[in-house]
């Protein structure tokens, strides 16, 4: 992002060595407390007792063998306000998990009649299967904000108990009950075949519904021991979905292919994917298992496996300057208008050679298709894959073409490619590689002196920040990877808000295992809370950092100031990482992303649910006239209700706007008097694309928003305007709500939200082009 110019920076890191006064070390703030808390810690620390530690049962215990307890495959959900803006942020993206390895989608609440209510509880817990009661609960509560939590919540909801409830569990691991503290015997029960069905999938230590060795104890034996010894450190993942996982929820909810995954290719079989080479180029890709300028080995195995580990070479030490080999995908079908391509690139050639990456684009007008340009990339020749991530924003049936461009100067190798994934999900922003990291595993020490700092990046707002990692863990927890943001001083620093508003930044160790739906990397998510105080003083943990920094140097010698760490000294114990292809060709990957999610402080464009929501709530809720959305395709594409607009909203996460309705803040949300089910109006006098709800027997209207535009008034009949949103962007929750309130009294009816112009090409997916593909 050439947005910002080092002199800028440079500049203003000078002043900063003159001006600023010796500081003592930056401070690192654990999110929780340093400790690992799976799922069962935290509720057990909170006295709650669930059944099986998180599951929360309705009154008559039913079995969730039976089709009635299914989801539709687009879930509604509503995100309540108690929740943590970095959990809304996090469930968010938990959805969009769901959404690439799966075909179940979730979509905000629109008046259907059963829906899922996420709110900050007591602990993280959900009901099992779809009790079709209407409003039906899933807490995320304190320190529950993780990306594998999320999923394990909700795949209670979807119906599945925990994998060692098994009838066959007993095969696999062995309870060992006097260790269990007494009284909790019950929550290791196991279901006979009437209760629970394993979809004919092996028992799995690797699922996200595993109790971890700890469960349950009184002591510090583990109270599961598994029968095959090596897994022992491997049930109780919370990384992510495992392949059996994604096999039971795929079989039971019959999917056959997933909302955002399009393809994905290692050259492994000789069809090449279904690649093609083009005819107006004047050379060829090659399909190879080594060159003997380097790869030696494809990327997929390593050369691990005999007789495979194939890639894509372009030779270019033959040919003059110039010459050109195409390789173009087969067809695809985008349904949500944006992607992220990922793929490995190894270049043995020169640094003149290019990979040019295209897109050819099949519409009405074009039916031969025009070739779009993206990206070149270029760089010079290495010893190693290298990851590369390119956005897309394709609306119509295309293929992504690769271009191998020959450089001038001598080459004696050419440029590979291997691992291609295409996926309709958003790129992550940065990429920080870690090479060597065997050595640097077998050599750091836990605490300070193992810290390895990452380059500085900037986000599409401007804040500069760094990641920190402890190779060996801090001092009181070794043998982990601990991982802090820290925002740093950079170029914009006078431009920006202060403290930081609500950046959520998402730190991923990537799993590089060949196909992308099989991952499990391991991520946690930090937000910038700007009314967070620090400890010691009463500085804002999110101020400039400048302010409440301590002076660092980059290694080329530069001085520069950094805020206080804020993450986790448990991020990923060493055992983890050295399973699964979290080191692969000895490096790792962290993706970095920093998102503004302000947009989520506001309450979510729904109707108010009509029963306040406490755990102890016992819901009765009268079924409305309103649509189910258990009719609906399995596809999971289309989310159709009165019209398209506001659906397009819950398929671009990333971009999610809030409309609400007077009704819904000024109000309803305390009476309890109402249980009705609000049902969609019999016509529609919203204009502009609006959806009609009735609220209190009244029609209401949801306008439709765009990139720097919304819809407002009555039947959303005015366009609001760029300038007249700059109120919203305030720096603190109580500001926003405030002015929330305020804009949405005076405007009786709806407020759209825009964006904040020049954003990043990959975050600017608006809805328009959205719109255009369904
Ligand atoms: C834990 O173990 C100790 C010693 O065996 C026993 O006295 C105590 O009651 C146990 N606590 C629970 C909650 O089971
Ligand atoms: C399972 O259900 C069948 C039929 O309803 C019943 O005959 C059987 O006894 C049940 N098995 C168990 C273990 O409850
Ligand atoms: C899956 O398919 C089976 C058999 O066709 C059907 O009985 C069942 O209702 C389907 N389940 C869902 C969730 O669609
Ligand atoms: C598309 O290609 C076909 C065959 O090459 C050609 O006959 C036709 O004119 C082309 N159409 C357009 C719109 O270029
Ligand atoms: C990695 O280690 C090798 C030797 O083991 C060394 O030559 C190389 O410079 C190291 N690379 C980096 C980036 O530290
Ligand atoms: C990591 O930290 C632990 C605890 O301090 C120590 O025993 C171990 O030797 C360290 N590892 C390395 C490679 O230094
Ligand atoms: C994409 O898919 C390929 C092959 O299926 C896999 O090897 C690779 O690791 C994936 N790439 C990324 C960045 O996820
Ligand atoms: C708090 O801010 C003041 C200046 O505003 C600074 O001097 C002090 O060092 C800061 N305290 C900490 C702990 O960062
Ligand atoms: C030193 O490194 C930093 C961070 O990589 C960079 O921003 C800065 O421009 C570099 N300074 C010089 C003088 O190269
Ligand atoms: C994709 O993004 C580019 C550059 O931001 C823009 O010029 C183009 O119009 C967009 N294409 C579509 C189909 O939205
Ligand atoms: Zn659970």
């Amino acid at each position: 992002m050439g947005l910002f110019s080092v002199p800028g920076l440079l500049t203003c890191l000078l002043l900063q060595v003159v001006w600023s006064l010796p500081s003592p070390e930056t401070t690192e703030i654990d999110l929780d407390g340093g400790i690992d808390q799976d799922i069962f810690d935290i509720n057990e620390a909170l006295g709650l007792d669930l059944f099986e530690g998180d599951i929360k049962l309705p009154v008559d215990r039913n079995s969730i063998i039976g089709d009635n307890y299914r989801w539709p495959h687009v879930i509604p959900y509503v995100l309540e306000n108690s929740l943590e803006m970095n959990a809304k942020g996090v469930i968010l993206k938990a959805f969009e998990q769901y959404r690439l390895k799966t075909c179940i989608d979730f979509k905000p609440w629109e008046g259907e009649k059963n829906y899922i209510s996420v709110f900050k509880g007591s602990g993280c817990w959900s009901s099992v299967g779809n009790l079709q009661m209407g409003l039906q609960q899933l807490s995320i509560g304190a320190n529950c904000d993780r990306i594998g939590t999320v999923q394990h919540e909700f795949l209670h909801a979807l119906g599945f108990w925990h994998e060692q409830s098994r009838s066959d569990r007993d095969d696999y691991v062995t309870i060992v009950w006097d260790r269990i503290q007494s009284g909790k015997e019950h929550n290791f029960n196991k279901y006979d075949d009437n209760r629970s069905d394993f979809l004919n999938v092996p028992y799995d230590y690797n699922s996200v519904m595993h109790y971890s060795k700890t469960a349950f104890k009184n002591g510090t034996d583990p109270t599961i021991i598994t029968n095959i010894p090596d897994f022992i450190d491997v049930i109780g993942q919370r990384m992510d979905f495992s392949e059996y996982d994604l096999k039971k929820l795929n079989r039971l909810y019959n999917c056959t292919s997933s909302l955002s995954f399009m393809d994905t290719c290692s050259f492994e079989l000789e069809n090449i994917c279904g690649m093609i080479q083009s005819s107006d180029d004047n050379s060829d890709w090659q399909r190879l298992s080594q060159v003997p300028a380097g790869p030696n080995t494809d990327h997929t195995n390593m050369g691990e496996c005999k007789d495979s580990g194939y890639f894509m070479h372009f030779d270019t030490s033959a040919g003059g300057e110039g010459s050109t080999a195409v390789l173009e995908s087969r067809f695809l079908y985008p349904k949500r208008g944006f992607q992220c391509l990922q793929f490995y690139l190894y270049n043995s050639g020169n640094e003149n050679d290019r990979l040019n990456v295209w897109v050819r684009e099949y519409t009405s007008a074009n039916p031969n298709g025009t070739l779009r340009f993206i990206k070149e990339i270029e760089g010079s020749p290495e010893t190693y894959w290298q990851l590369h991530h390119v956005s897309l924003n394709v609306t119509s049936k295309f293929r992504v073409v690769f271009q191998g461009v020959r450089g001038s100067g001598l080459s004696s190798g050419g440029l590979s490619i291997d691992d291609i994934n295409l996926s309709e999900t958003q790129c992550p922003h940065h990429v920080w590689h870690i090479r060597n990291f065997t050595h640097l595993l077998n050599t750091s020490p836990a605490g300070k002196k193992g810290i390895i700092y990452s380059p500085p990046f900037y986000s599409s707002e401007g804040y500069a920040f760094q990641v920190s990692l402890y190779v060996n863990g801090t001092a009181d927890n070794p043998f982990n990877l601990g991982i802090y943001l820290s925002l740093i001083s950079g170029a914009n620093d006078d431009h920006l808000k202060w403290p930081c508003p609500w950046q959520q930044v998402t730190m991923i160790l990537l799993d590089q295992h060949p196909d992308i739906r099989q991952q499990m990397s391991n991520q946690r998510s930090v937000t910038t809370d700007p009314g967070r105080l620090s400890e010691s003083s009463s500085n804002y943990t999110w101020d400039r950092p400048d302010k409440v920094g301590s002076e660092a140097t980059f290694p080329n010698g530069t001085k520069y100031m950094r805020g206080p760490g804020v993450g986790t000294s448990a991020f990923l114990t060493h055992e983890r990482l050295r399973s699964r292809n979290f080191i692969k060709e000895d490096g790792v990957y962290i993706l970095l992303t920093m998102e503004d999610i302000s947009h989520l402080l506001s309450t979510q464009p729904s109707i108010p649910p009509p029963l306040v929501t406490t755990a102890s709530a016992t819901t009765t809720t009268k079924a409305g006239p309103g649509p189910t959305a258990a009719t609906r395709p399995p596809s999971g594409t289309e989310i159709t209700t009165t019209t398209a607009s506001t659906t397009t909203a819950s398929t671009t996460t990333a971009s999610t706007t809030t409309a609400t309705t007077t009704a819904s803040t000024t109000g309803t949300t305390n009476q309890p008097g109402d249980p009705e089910v609000p049902a969609f109006c019999p016509d529609n006098p919203c204009e502009n694309d609006g959806v009609c709800v009735m609220v209190n027997r009244a029609p209401v209207c949801r306008c439709p928003a765009g990139d720097n535009w919304w819809y407002m008034g009555e039947k959303c009949e005015r366009k609001g305007s760029t300038h007249e949103n700059t109120v919203i962007a305030v720096s603190s929750t109580i500001t926003v709500f405030v002015v929330m309130l305020i804009v949405t009294i005076t405007t009786a009816v709806c407020l759209k939200k825009k964006y904040k112009q020049g954003k990043e090409n990959k975050e600017s997916v608006t809805l328009e082009e959205t719109k255009t593909s369904f």
